[in-house]
């Protein structure tokens, strides 16, 4: 109903009524299932368990058919572009898709090429929305407000799709972000809203979140090595001396014990790192609802909507 007051139904047209009544029913029983019939496909062309898993969990909770697409099997092997992949996935008939992959800015490709609705499930460098967005959620879990909060992330920065969309999301909520690492991994760091040092013990200072990221074997820098990385970096409860008395570990994990941080750490009271995990799925919920909320089905998904009732 086009119209700010309701002074009168006299005069409000059959169409009219049947909106207000139409959306009185739809959210009396808010519909269970908002992904059903919805061929949602995952195409990981980078390893992954728990981004992987808890999409698909999510999309299955919510109805949605789940289809995995390993490119190790499928044509791109065969040098099948991503783009070509992607336009073909719509002509089959999904309509979301959830995409991983080595190249920064791959997602944004997929988005263009693909009709549906493109869900970024972590691209190269650049970003990992929904990790981000899962641990805005378990951050405010804990305290509720973040305006001022200090947040230390701690590692391989430079590499890490994980800190930088974090980097936007708790800096959009007040959070007081610290960026911390050796030098080589904090370059072109200080355009980000964050402070950037690669003095661990700053960092930490009175810190109530420290987030570890993981060190990728694969990019050791030159004249670094894991044993110099542990001796300055890694995240001990001596470290944490520093911090806020009660401050927590996050981590998105896969994590190497040991190396960014002691066992006693990534297992004990402080760490968050499993509620992060647990949290994925809700997170993934509602972003994968919300696509497919903006996006028509396919005519292969209504089809398959039709045989089902
Ligand atoms: C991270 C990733 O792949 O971006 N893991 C994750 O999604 N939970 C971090 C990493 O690989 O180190």
């Amino acid at each position: 109903v086009n119209s700010r007051s309701l002074i009168d139904v006299e005069g409000m047209s059959a169409g009219q009524l049947d909106q207000v009544l139409a959306q009185a029913a739809q959210l009396a029983e808010p519909d269970p299932s908002p992904l059903r019939g919805r061929h949602v496909a995952l195409l990981f062309a980078e390893p992954s368990t728990r981004t992987r898993l808890s999409f698909e969990v999510a999309a299955r909770r919510l109805g949605g058919e789940t289809y995995v697409l390993d490119p190790q099997s499928s044509s791109m092997v065969k040098g099948e572009t991503l783009v070509d992949t992607v336009r073909n996935l719509g002509a089959i008939g999904f309509s979301v898709l959830v995409v991983r992959h080595h190249r920064a800015g791959a997602a944004a490709v997929a988005a263009r090429y693909f009709g549906g609705a493109v869900i970024n499930a972590g691209d190269g460098w650049h970003a990992h929305p929904t990790q981000a967005l899962l641990d805005l959620f378990t951050l405010r879990q804990r305290f509720g407000d973040l305006n001022g909060r200090k947040v230390a992330i701690v590692g391989d920065v430079l590499h890490s799709r994980v800190a930088k969309s974090n980097v936007w999301t708790l800096s959009t909520f007040g959070a007081d972000v610290w960026l911390s690492g050796p030098a080589g991994w904090l370059r072109g760091m200080d355009r980000y809203p964050a402070r950037v040092t690669d003095d661990l013990d700053q960092a930490i200072d009175g810190a109530d979140a420290v987030m570890g990221l993981r060190v990728q074997k694969e990019r050791m820098a030159r004249g670094m090595s894991f044993d110099s990385y542990i001796e300055r970096y890694q995240i001990t409860e001596a470290r944490l001396a520093r911090s806020a008395p009660e401050a927590y570990y996050m981590h998105p994990g896969p994590i190497n014990e040991g190396v960014e941080v002691t066992r006693e750490v990534a297992r004990g009271p402080r760490s968050l790192v499993l509620e992060q995990a647990h949290n994925g799925v809700p997170i993934r919920m509602a972003v994968l609802a919300n696509a497919a909320s903006n996006v028509p089905a396919t005519p292969q998904e209504r089809e398959l909507v039709r045989s089902l009732s």
